[in-house]
């Protein structure tokens, strides 16, 4: 599960990655059934001992897994926690790269700096690390993240695609749909995009996205995309700009529902882009754009352009029509909508 080139911590992390797998094993044959399972059962089915059974019970109730144990009848699984655990995120995820790797933590300082580290070190394509909380959670432009603790979804994704550094910002754009499609399969409600990186609902702030990348002159090593969504954040968590899931669904939401669609969604254009490039991405960015259509200030630089949002072109760049009628694509910057 982790990637580590440093000997000394090789056989720790692979001891956490076979506890992680047997955890893993059990909760998986556990929620294939509503009848009592017992010891012997699950030990036969898994090929491990009574005693490890017993052991690895105990460690998931230590997550916080409600598992209830009755002499002669067996072991039933009751509730699970509301928390992104690998079991819980790669139980029927059904995706063949994205989120294969798996690395949870309760508290990190940035998703986004242990990725890069792993990514640095080898990680594999698609090793999602993900967080309940961030002590320094980033934005774009040195913005800070706000996550607390169990209510968002924090994570960040290592791609290693065969692109140049100019062509990595589409996939800020693919990320962005991917987030928009799975909200709107889990909560029927279609977040708009605002280019580049912004989810938006009744024009408040309800996702961001972060990429970043390792590259040489002309070839991207790996590139980072960080994630982070208000789910069930209360709003007087949140900037006053912000807005949740929940706070706009009016329930709260499965973060566990949400984060596997994000991954499958992720995974189904990132495929379609390795065979057929960015056209279908390009193609939704437009559709679901709140950007294209209004008037906008984009700051790049220290430099303002103030005009209307005509199109993203193929590139992945906005297109504005300045007020003296030109139209000027820009790859990057900050966009205010004004209008
Ligand atoms: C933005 O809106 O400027 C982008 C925000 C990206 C936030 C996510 S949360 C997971 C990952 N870790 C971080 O520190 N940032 C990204």
């Amino acid at each position: 599960m982790y990637i580590v080139r440093r000997t000394s911590h090789i056989d720790v992390q692979c001891t956490m990655c076979n506890v992680l797998k047997m955890k893993t094993s059990i909760i998986h044959f556990l929620k294939q059934t509503e009848e009592y399972l017992s010891g012997e059962e699950i030990s036969r089915h898994l090929k491990m001992s009574r005693a490890a059974v017993w052991k690895y019970i105990e460690e998931l109730r230590k997550d916080g897994y409600e598992i209830e144990a009755i002499p002669h009848r067996g072991y039933k699984l009751l509730t699970t926690p509301d928390l992104l655990l690998p079991h819980e995120i790669q139980f029927n995820l059904g995706t063949k790269t994205i989120g294969k790797e798996f690395i949870y933590h309760e508290s990190i300082s940035s998703t986004m700096d242990l990725a890069f580290k792993l990514g640095m070190e080898g990680a594999k394509e698609g090793t999602v690390v993900c967080a309940e909380t961030q002590t320094k959670g980033r934005g774009r432009m040195g913005r800070s993240w706000v996550s607390p603790k169990g209510k968002g979804i924090y994570f960040s994704l290592i791609l290693r695609p065969s692109l140049t550094p100019t062509e990595s910002s589409k996939f800020t754009l693919l990320a962005g749909v991917a987030v928009s499609e799975a909200i709107h399969k889990v909560c029927g409600i279609r977040p708009g995009l605002k280019w580049p990186n912004d989810l938006l609902i009744h024009h408040k702030k309800l996702a961001g996205i972060l990429t970043e990348l390792s590259a040489e002159m002309d070839r991207v090593r790996f590139i980072v995309i960080g994630i982070g969504l208000n789910v069930n954040t209360m709003t007087s968590q949140l900037p006053s700009i912000a807005t949740s899931l929940k706070a706009e669904v009016k329930q709260n939401v499965n973060r566990v529902d949400v984060l596997q669609e994000i991954l499958r969604q992720f995974e189904k254009y990132y495929f379609e882009v390795k065979v057929d490039g960015f056209d279908t991405v390009i193609k939704k960015a437009r559709q679901l754009s709140a950007t294209i259509g209004t008037r906008i200030k984009l700051v790049d630089a220290g430099k303002e352009l103030e005009g209307q949002a005509i199109d993203i072109d193929d590139q992945g760049a906005l297109v504005i029509r300045s007020d003296a009628g030109v139209a000027i694509k820009r790859m990057t910057g900050d966009v205010i909508h004004v209008a």
